[in-house]
């Protein structure tokens, strides 16, 4: 357990210069995972240093895999093959990630060895059911706690079988574990989504070897197959971006360069809700890293007006609504957000979260079960309380920028999960003083 650390954030100058964020944290924890279960050596290149992934890389350790560490942002992952894995006599602890617990009820139920899976506070309150229901479908046994939640006993030898599901929610996370399930079923599993989110695991899986099949909203494969080892490029994480993006357009006189980030189209919806409500910012294309597009965003200061923000973009900004909506309060008249209640089940519940911090600087928020309705205005300073969520904790320290007085805000050691270093790279493009509280 992090000792609790608040900040109080105040207003720098305008945002310039150049920055480059830190590793994917989707795509970091992915690498580990397929690396640690395929045939060979694999070199993982750009790997994110944040507690959620470096909590499944020690994961796979406990679980017999040799992970070496050259330099920072680096691994070189000594695979044990699909069905090399060892039991582990400790329960293995996740942190705060969601995605590493619920990506590893996907290969823990595949293997033949019993495993327990625990998590910090947070996302010991996080649900889980939404993975067990259709992996107990496919033969998995899975002990939770009350209503779904962690410690999750996973049983191993159970044997599995694959399925055709559709998923209830659009969930990358839940898709990931029945795919990365399939592998140890017999048969084919297809998984079918609402709404198309993120497909690392797909196109991760196929780099690694497997035969996938996949497209927008359905993917399937044979159980039985074997990866190999291949060496993986994380690109710089776009969620990671979203502070810089929205942090430059609402500091008047801001003109930042933010390198190289992945702009995987399911997850930058937050550029199309941006240019909607008058962004100016301009996309440099250039390439590919590790089969990912990445280009560079250059971002300028704008006035921004509010807007309804449209449900179809609700998947591809889900972990971008703290971010946005911060914009929204610096926007002229009100931003509406609907369709967005998988937000309340997020690190922490984000939609009580924005609100109740966007009220405390002096900011009119309606919430609504599905979503918010902000209007913009003057920003004050204030008490935050960011529930521990780094994302509501990264907002804020954006929403300091423009505030009239200093945002102290609690509970922010968790910002390392995703972001280690994001006060200094703030601090170094403009932004105000980060003092300890
Ligand atoms: C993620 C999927 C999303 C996202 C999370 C990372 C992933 O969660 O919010 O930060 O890496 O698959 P859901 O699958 O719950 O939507």
């Amino acid at each position: 357990m992090t000792a609790q650390k608040d900040w109080v954030a105040s207003a720098g100058v305008a945002l310039s210069g150049e920055v480059l964020v830190p590793g994917d944290k989707s795509v970091s924890h992915r690498s580990v995972m397929l690396a640690a279960l395929a045939d060979g050596n694999s070199r993982i290149d750009g790997f994110l240093e944040g507690e959620d992934t470096r909590a499944t890389a020690a994961i796979f350790s406990a679980l017999g895999v040799r992970i070496e560490s050259p330099s920072p942002s680096q691994r070189i992952v000594h695979g044990a093959g699909v069905d090399g894995l060892r039991a582990s006599m400790e329960p293995l602890d996740c942190g705060n990630a969601g995605t590493g617990m619920r990506l590893l009820c996907g290969v823990l139920a595949g293997q033949a060895f019993d495993s327990v899976l625990v998590g910090d506070g947070s996302l010991s309150k996080r649900p889980m059911g939404r993975v067990i229901g259709p992996l107990s479908r496919m033969g998995a046994r899975i002990d939770s706690g009350e209503g779904g939640l962690p410690p999750l006993h996973i049983h191993g030898g159970t044997g599995l079988h694959g399925i055709d599901y559709t998923l209830e929610v659009a969930s990358a996370q839940v898709k990931s574990a029945l795919l990365l399930a399939g592998l140890y079923a017999e048969g084919e599993t297809v998984v079918r989504e609402p709404h198309p989110t993120r497909d690392y695991t797909e196109s991760m899986l196929r780099a690694f070897g497997v035969n996938i099949e996949h497209s927008p909203g359905v993917a399937r494969l044979r159980g039985g197959q074997r990866l190999r080892a291949t060496d993986i490029v994380v690109p710089a994480d776009f969620s990671s971006a979203a502070f810089f993006i929205v942090a430059a357009t609402v500091v008047p006189g801001s003109d930042l360069l933010i390198r190289s980030v992945g702009l995987n189209p399911r997850r930058t919806g937050l550029l199309a809700a941006l240019r909607a409500m008058g962004a100016d910012i301009v996309e440099q294309a250039h390439g590919e890293r590790g089969g990912e597009p990445v280009g560079d965003l250059r971002v300028r200061h704008a006035q921004l007006q509010g807007i309804e923000v449209p449900a179809h973009l609700v998947p591809d900004m889900i972990d971008e609504f703290p971010a946005l909506l911060v914009a929204a309060a610096c926007a002229r008249g009100r931003t509406v957000v609907t369709d967005a209640q998988e937000l309340r089940v997020k690190e922490s519940d984000r939609l009580a979260a924005m609100a109740a911090g966007l009220q405390a600087l002096g900011i009119r928020v309606e919430e609504t079960p599905n979503g918010a309705s902000v209007t913009g205005g003057t920003l004050r300073g204030g008490e935050i309380q960011s529930h521990g969520d780094h994302r509501i904790a990264m907002a804020f320290s954006v929403a300091a920028q423009v505030a009239s007085a200093p945002v102290r805000i609690l509970d922010v050691a968790n910002v390392a999960t995703s972001f280690p270093g994001y006060d200094a790279l703030a601090r170094s493009c403009g932004f105000g003083p980060f003092n300890p509280a």
